[in-house]
């Protein structure tokens, strides 16, 4: 993966600093990111659009991890941004990125959280439902503000190749239908809207998807109803936003394919239709969250315990688990990992990987082929940087842990370990005549 190398003493390098050197400054466990693989995710994007010659954004959705630090770089690496909450607004507003490159997306925006995207003038909202086309057109008039617009739309497309997590099929929660006439009703509506400028559709198909053919059909799905909608009303979309979900190897048995191809295909697709249909060619905007960061990262833990169940199988025990990354325990999610600071010896056991948390269910990696270990060592479990921190809980009250970004042989951190007192800073303690009250 990446900038990983080992060095003459056997210890895992990532972009040319010593993962002991890491975890001797910074304890365990720790998530570090190679930021030189994230760059080189986020050009391989916009590269690619570069080379197709279309107008494209690509929004890093943040949902994969959303930090000031990521949100600076992202920014000096032209990306836009998807954000789904006040929350990551906020974050980002806090890392100076610039507000016109924000689009808002989430099924059940509030009002304050559509209020505060108005004030900050970030680029887009991805509209989901007719609630909030009300909403909107609410809060538009009274501060009398334009507003960039797309609506979401449920393509009906299954993606299921995989056990992904799918959102662009009929039934879902997100989004208006595109083929029962919901997309037309909230396009009716929209469409000559003094305040909200209607800038075109958005689709998002699901997340960890490894087949081509799920985007290209959602592509021109879309493209046929922008079609009707320029027959039938003269409207042109300026914007066809596709979403991200672009699958990535977390293990061998994963192939996905490299994260342009999915881009490529996608986008040739709506330039073939585009010249079919005689339509202007819109700008494509895709959001990958995954596919930027999930493999820059790397969560470095400390072996304690050891159980062995007789000709069942060896527990060992790291100083973290579900409550900085669920997804094994969530979706049965699958890793690799090593034994970092032994990276020589040989691979001949095979172990579980278990964390600290009191539940049974709480594994990392079952059946890992590792080399032995004892307490002490450390155990580098690789693709931890989508969906983990950004997940990341208190459960048995144990501290969030530290974020740490390396490039070129230099480490920084960007996110503290939560220390004790974090952990009761919103605990408030009765008054003493509430104990004494009988
Ligand atoms: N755009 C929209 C509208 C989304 O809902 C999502 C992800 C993305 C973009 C980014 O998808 P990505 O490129 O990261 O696949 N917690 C789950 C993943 C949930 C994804 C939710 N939406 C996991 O750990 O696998």
């Amino acid at each position: 993966h990446g900038t990983q190398t080992v060095n003459e003493e056997g210890h895992l390098e990532i972009g040319g600093v010593d993962v002991t050197e890491i975890v001797a400054e910074y304890s365990t466990p720790t998530i570090v990111y190679d930021m030189a693989l994230f760059e080189r995710r986020a050009k391989g994007f916009v590269d690619t659009f570069e080379q197709l010659g279309v107008k494209a954004q690509v929004a890093y959705a943040s949902k994969a991890f959303s930090n000031i630090a990521l949100y600076q770089v992202a920014e000096t690496l032209g990306l836009s941004l998807d954000v789904v909450s006040e929350g990551e607004l906020y974050t980002a507003v806090r890392a100076n990125f610039p507000a016109e490159r924000i689009h808002f997306h989430g099924n059940n925006k509030s009002e304050s959280e559509l209020r505060y995207a108005f004030e900050v003038g970030i680029g887009c909202i991805v509209i989901d439902n007719f609630y909030e086309i009300d909403l909107l057109r609410k809060i538009a008039t009274e501060r009398n503000q334009k507003m960039n617009v797309l609506i979401r739309v449920t393509p009906g497309v299954e993606a299921s190749t995989h056990d992904y997590i799918t959102t662009g099929q009929e039934d879902s929660k997100f989004g208006f239908d595109l083929k029962n006439g919901q997309a037309d009703r909230a396009f009716q509506q929209l469409k000559e809207d003094k305040h909200l400028q209607f800038l075109g559709m958005h689709c998002h198909i699901g997340s960890q998807i490894f087949e081509v053919d799920g985007f290209v059909h959602a592509a021109e799905a879309l493209m046929q109803k922008m079609h009707t909608w320029q027959e039938e009303d003269h409207f042109i979309c300026s914007v066809l936003n596709l979403g991200g979900g672009f699958g990535i190897r977390y293990t061998e048995e994963d192939a996905p394919e490299e994260p342009h191809v999915y881009v490529k295909a996608m986008t040739e697709a709506v330039m073939k239709l585009a010249e079919q249909y005689k339509y202007p060619m819109p700008a494509i905007w895709i959001e990958p969250g995954r596919s930027l960061v999930g493999d820059a990262g790397t969560t470095l833990y400390t072996v304690g315990s050891q159980k062995e169940v007789p000709n069942v199988r060896q527990y060992v025990a790291v100083d973290g688990g579900m409550t900085d990354n669920i997804r094994p325990a969530l979706y049965d999610a699958k890793y690799e990992a090593v034994v970092a600071n032994k990276m020589n010896a040989p691979k001949g056991t095979v172990v579980t990987i278990a964390g600290k948390c009191c539940e049974s269910g709480d594994q990392l990696i079952q059946g890992a082929r590792i080399s032995a270990v004892e307490n002490g060592d450390i155990i580098a479990l690789f693709c931890t940087g989508a969906y983990t921190y950004a997940m990341a809980s208190n459960y048995n009250r144990l501290a969030k842990p530290a974020v740490v970004f390396i490039k070129d042989g230099r480490h920084q951190l960007v996110a503290r370990r939560e220390k004790l007192e974090d952990l009761v800073r919103l605990d408030e303690a009765l008054p003493q005549d509430w104990l004494e009250e009988r």
